[in-house]
Formats: structure tokens, sequence, C-alpha cells
């Protein structure tokens, strides 16, 4: 029976995140030191690669936010046991899933959740979900990671907005994907894990959590080799064992966002716990960009020369180690305050601009050309009312409003709170002048 007072508290609950908003005056100098925490795109992968397991793990420093949660939620909805202790750590035993049926609502709101076809393909040679959700820049097809799962013998088939996979056994097979996708290649990675035989995926894409999530399976019991490369073999095993730990990796992107908060406010900020090689991308464009970054073992510091000017440069998005699509926006805000024209070239999804006319409405010159932006450096930014349009379009606004003169609402920020974790708190602890209120 439908709980109809259950599903009105639910609804209010999301309609009030959604109302909710950061009130931000800038001008603020941030420096400081902050933590950076683990990878939120890692955390997606692994936790539905629990989902595959033959036994308990421990996963620790999956980062508090929204997305995860919602991920914990549904994989407790399909029977596993999963609890969090004050650490940070998840606690996940998989032993008890009933179902192969990811058909939780939430399972539309998150995109992460795709990775369960391939988890519970993986288990019981069969899965259900509804369409998985997420950001919005404009298509976000999936057909790769079917054309996986029909190399591995499954039957596919999508009908009244769920995608259902079955095979009689999954078959290791050599897989060529038409496209780099990351999804793509972590969801047939996991499917594969227990197939029978060896699975190649070719031209595969080599994020740094595409690795993790392999890493994280080997720890259990997997035989994954070339992840981080573009061709990954996976041996198939007929068990994954469990019973070990596993840490997740920092966090490219936030460790970025705020890297890139230092240079934009003139600032200096030490990021503390990062792997300075994911970061490279990075580093070296505010290199060239006239930034002072020092890279120690596991910390990053970036800051500018009090007066010195940043020099306008082009930056294209590309697949890793190309730089990230997930730091665009912020950059682009760190461009519209650098010395004469820059060019913004977005190479990986088709609509990923839609927070410049927000930018526009603080000041900003930007025209858009189909996939790139060209930003006129050097006109001021001034505080204005604007809403958060997908995640690292939000926090590029908020980056945007630190740097304005006056003061900047950002609305609709649980898209923000989806990935990343205390922002609020981290932000002010560098000195930011930032408020949540609830409207
Ligand atoms: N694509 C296809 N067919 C597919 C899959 C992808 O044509 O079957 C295309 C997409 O349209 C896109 C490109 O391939 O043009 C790359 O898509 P990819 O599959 O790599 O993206 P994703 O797995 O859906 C992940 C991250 C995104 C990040 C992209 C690119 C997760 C949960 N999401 O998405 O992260 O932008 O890789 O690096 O890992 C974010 O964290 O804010 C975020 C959006």
């Amino acid at each position: 029976m439908i709980n109809r007072t259950l599903i009105k508290e639910e609804k209010v609950k999301v309609r009030d995140q959604h109302l909710a908003s950061y009130i931000i005056r800038g001008g603020n100098r941030l420096s400081g030191d902050v933590n950076i925490s683990g990878s939120k795109n890692a955390a997606l992968g692994i936790i539905s690669a629990a989902m595959l397991l033959d036994g308990a793990c421990k996963i620790e420093n999956v980062p508090d936010v929204a997305d995860i949660n919602v991920m914990v939620e549904i994989c407790k909805h399909l029977g596993a046991k999963i609890k969090r202790d004050s650490e940070g750590s998840l606690y996940i035993d998989p032993c008890s899933i009933s179902t192969w049926e990811a058909t939780h609502d939430k399972v539309r709101s998150i995109r992460g959740s795709y990775y369960l076809l391939g988890a519970l393909l993986g288990r019981f040679k069969k899965s259900t979900i509804y369409m998985p959700g997420g950001c919005n820049f404009g298509t976000r097809p999936i057909d790769q990671h079917m054309k996986g799962f029909e190399a591995l013998g499954a039957h596919v088939n999508i009908e009244y907005g769920k995608i259902h996979v079955e095979a009689e056994k999954l078959k290791g097979e050599h897989v060529f994907l038409d496209v780099v996708s990351v999804g793509a290649t972590v969801n047939i990675m996991i499917a594969a894990a227990k197939a029978e035989g060896v699975t190649v995926i070719e031209n595969a894409a080599r994020e740094p959590h595409i690795v993790d999530v392999a890493n994280f399976l080997n720890t259990m019991g997997a035989n994954i080799r070339g992840a981080g490369t573009d061709v990954i073999r996976v041996s198939g095993v007929p068990v994954l064992e469990a019973d070990c730990s596993y840490s997740i990796i920092p966090d490219q992107i936030e460790a970025g966002t705020y890297m890139l908060a230092a240079a934009l406010t003139r600032g200096q900020i030490t990021v503390h716990g990062v792997i300075p090689r994911h970061m490279e991308p990075l580093t070296a464009k505010l290199e060239e960009m006239g930034a002072l970054v020092e890279v120690g073992d596991e910390s990053i510091c970036v800051s500018v020369e009090n007066g010195k000017q940043l020099q306008a440069a082009s930056y294209k998005t590309m697949p890793y180690p190309g730089f990230p699509t997930d730091l665009q926006p912020q950059t682009t805000v760190l461009l519209c305050t650098a010395n004469g024209s820059s060019r913004m070239t977005e190479s990986v999804w088709d609509n990923r601009f839609q927070y410049i006319d927000d930018l526009k409405t603080m000041g900003a010159d930007i025209l858009i050309s189909g996939k790139l932006a060209i930003i006129e450096g050097g006109h001021k930014l001034t505080g204005a009312h604007v809403t958060a349009r997908d995640l690292r379009a939000g926090a590029a606004l908020v980056l945007a409003g630190l740097y304005a003169e006056g003061m900047t609402e950002v609305d609709d920020i649980s898209k923000i709170e989806r990935g990343y974790e205390n922002f609020i708190s981290k932000m002010r602890s560098l000195g930011a002048d930032i408020t949540r209120i609830e409207n």
C-alpha cells in the first residue's frame, strides 16, 4: 500500500532542500588549509561494486554528501546491510541482498545508480533499474554500457522507464568502446569481475576513480589489470571473498575547486590529503596563468603574489589525463578575472555552459559559440541572485560570489551539496563570508 504521509514528507524535505540558498559577501582573500574528502565518483563505483561481494567489507574515507547517502539508501533497499561510523567509514554486508531490481525512486535522482546494473548483473546474472538521473548537460547516453553487457552475453531491454539486462551466463569478451566513457568502463569492469574468462576493455577511460574501483575489487579478490591505461583486462573469478578494508582516494574535483578559489581570490590555500599526480592537468594551467603552485607529497599550495595579474589562457576539457570537464565551470570563473581574452572548449559534454547566463548577470563578458566560450577577462563582477543548475556550475557560482563586489545569493544549493562535503564550513575556515539560509 502507498504511504501517502511518507511521500508527502519526502516531497516537503526535497522542496525545502531546493529552497535553501547560500548568501555570499564577496571580496575576501581566502587563505589557510583544507583537508580534501574522499572522491564522490570513486565512492559511487565502489559502493556499487561492493554489491557484488560474497562477504562483508569496510570502506574508509567515504564522503558524507547527498549523492552517496542516496546510493547507500538504494543499496539498503536492495537488502544490503550498511552502517556508517563517525570516522566516515562504511561497513557493507551485501550477503542479504534479496533482489536484482533497483527500483527505489531515488535511483532516478543520481547518475551513479547505473553502476548497480553491472553489479547486480554480476551477482544475479540479471538486473533491472530505473533510468538513472543526475546533472543535466544535454543528452547522457548509456549505449556503451549496454554494448559492454551485450558483449558479455546479456540481453538488454528498455521499457517503461526501466533498463533490464539478463544473461544465461556472463562470458569474458573483447569490448571496444566507441567513446571514452568513465561510466561504461566502470560498469563493464564490475560486471566482468565475476564473469567466466577474460574481458578486455579497449579504449577504456583512465580517470583516477576507475583505478580506485579496480583496486577495491582487486583487494576483494578480483583480477583486474591495466586500470589507468586504455586497455583493461579483467580475468573473472567465481567468488569475491572480501572481508577486507579499503580507503577511497581523495576527490580530485573538490581539491581543484579549492585550488581555483585560492587563485581567484588572490589568496593562499593548501589542499591536504591529495594525490598531486591527479591534479597535474590543473596545476600546469594555473602556473601558466601566473599562480604560484607548490607541490608536496600529499599537499598542494596555490597562491598569487600580491598585486600580480593572472594571464588569459586556453583550456580544453578532455578525458583524463586531460583537463577535467568537472572543473570547467569553476575555471571559467577564474578566466573572467584574468588579463586578456581566454578560450574554454568543452569537448566532453554537449551542453555544459548553462551557468554562463548567470555569470553574465554578474557582469562577466563571455561569448559562446557551440562548444567554445570566449571569455574577456578584467570585467568587474558584481553580486546577483543566481541559481545552481548543476553540481559544478553551482560551485562555480559560489566562487564567482566570493570574488564579486557585494552580495550574491545562490539558489538551489542542494545541487552543490550532492558532491561537496562540509562545503560551508570548509569555505568559512578559509575566510569566506558565506551563510546557508533556508528560504
Ligand atoms: N557517452 C556516450 N555513450 C555512453 C556513455 C557516455 O556517448 O554510453 C558520452 C557522453 O555523452 C559524454 C562522454 O561519453 O559525451 C563521457 O561520458 P562518461 O560516460 O565518461 O560520463 P559519466 O560516466 O556519465 C562521469 C562522472 C561525471 C563526469 C564524467 C566525465 C560519475 C558519477 N560521473 O560521468 O561527473 O563529468 O564522468 O568525466 O562518475 C560530476 O561529478 O559533477 C560529474 C558530472
